[in-house]
């Protein structure tokens, strides 16, 4: 009995890795290093202490899959892979629905033929859109998206829900992401952007290491208690327990289900840089910026779903996460780059 984990090379699948191994679980990798790289497969397997077998694979090559599910045996799949820039998605929308939703097709299409038919998906708070108020829950209306990405998200929650009902047999949770920053506390592994980072911590830890020269914060006039974006940031190690759950979860029951995976705690943009500061003890020079397209003043979540159903619940607070961060950066300039 086996989990696979799609994209399990990537910032969240390879956390995810460890603390299943961790929690007894047998692991199988699959990833296309499209967005990751071979030396962190490399230290993952250091630091979950076995040989988890890997395979090479694109999620929308069906002969590819075919060959996993025919050499492992497969219970279920934790379904990381997937293209994930929101700006990138405005440019190349086609490559996105192809990737994120076409993939998705194609591995539900083959595990089924294969009878395996547990999966955990992960979906992104993103899909909440512009018109909740925070916190969020579960139940709210989803699909006010402002951008492919997020399209995709909320197209893939649909998708997996109309297969769960078309075949009973079926068990999908669907996890919603708030923002996950931080790494494993080793420093081994952690977030390794390419070029320039659009989220918010990668980018700070860049100006810490001296990489960039000072960070934008986008719009000081938001209606929050400094003026700018409040966000629910999440530690990845915490977003990788609460995966752990979700498939002790899936295993036992059917149909499909949703969770929220943040700490229910908001915090703003000059929150983050100050408890940064404190945590690095680097000042992070800051200029105002314009606000950017697309953005929400306030998101955060209403966890109490995922802790009264799943038993699950963030255990660790703004200071870890930002101590952490910077540990993976400061150890790593290069992040995975020798
Ligand atoms: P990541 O890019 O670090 O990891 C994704 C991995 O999937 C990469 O290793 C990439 O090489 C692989 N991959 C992409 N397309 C593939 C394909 N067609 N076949 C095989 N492998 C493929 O991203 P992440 O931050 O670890 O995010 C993991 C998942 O969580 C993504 O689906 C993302 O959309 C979702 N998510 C992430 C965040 C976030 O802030 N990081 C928030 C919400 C949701
Ligand atoms: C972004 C994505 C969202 C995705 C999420 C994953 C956009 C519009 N949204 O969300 O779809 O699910 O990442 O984590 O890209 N900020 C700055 N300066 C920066 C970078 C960010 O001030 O250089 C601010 C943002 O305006 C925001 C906060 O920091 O208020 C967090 O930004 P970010 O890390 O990009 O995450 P989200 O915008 O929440």
């Amino acid at each position: 009995m086996a989990i696979l984990i799609t994209g399990g090379c990537g910032y969240i699948g390879s956390h995810t890795v460890i603390e299943m191994v961790k929690a007894g679980y047998d692991v199988v990798i699959l990833d296309n290093f499209y967005n990751s790289k071979p030396e962190a497969l490399r230290r993952t397997r250091e630091l979950a202490g076995r040989d988890v077998p890997f395979y090479e694979c694109d999620i929308r090559d069906a002969e590819g899959l075919r060959r996993i599910f025919r050499e492992q045996s497969i219970d279920a799949v934790i379904h990381f892979a997937g293209l994930k820039a929101v700006g990138e998605s405005v440019q190349k929308p086609l490559a996105y629905y192809d990737n994120n939703v076409g993939g998705t097709v194609v591995l539900c299409q083959v595990m089924a033929e294969f009878g395996c038919k547990r999966m955990v998906f992960s979906s992104s708070a993103t899909v909440y859109g512009m018109n909740n108020p925070s916190p969020l829950k579960e139940d709210m209306p989803t699909g006010a998206v402002t951008n492919p990405y997020g399209r995709t998200k909320y197209i893939i929650e649909e998708i997996l829900k109309d297969v769960c009902v078309s075949d009973k047999d079926w068990s999908v949770v669907l996890l919603r992401y708030f923002n996950p920053i931080g790494a494993h506390e080793s420093g081994r592994i952690g977030e390794d952007p390419n070029g320039i980072p659009n989220n918010l911590m990668p980018y700070i830890t860049q100006v810490a290491i001296g990489k960039l020269p000072r960070l934008s914060v986008y719009g000081d006039d938001y209606d929050t208690h400094d003026g700018t974006g409040v966000r629910d940031y999440i530690h990845v190690v915490d977003l990788a327990a609460g995966h752990v759950k979700a498939v002790d979860y899936a295993l036992g029951h059917s149909g499909a289900e949703v969770f929220n995976l943040g700490t229910g705690n908001g915090y703003s943009v000059l929150d983050l840089v100050h408890a940064f500061e404190k945590a690095s003890g680097v000042a992070i020079p800051y200029a105002i910026a314009p606000r950017r397209a697309g953005d929400i003043a306030t998101c955060y979540s209403d966890p109490s779903k995922a802790e009264r159903v799943l038993g699950w619940k963030a255990a660790r607070g703004v200071d870890e996460m930002c101590r952490d961060s910077w540990r993976w950066q400061s150890g790593n300039p290069r992040g995975y780059d020798q």
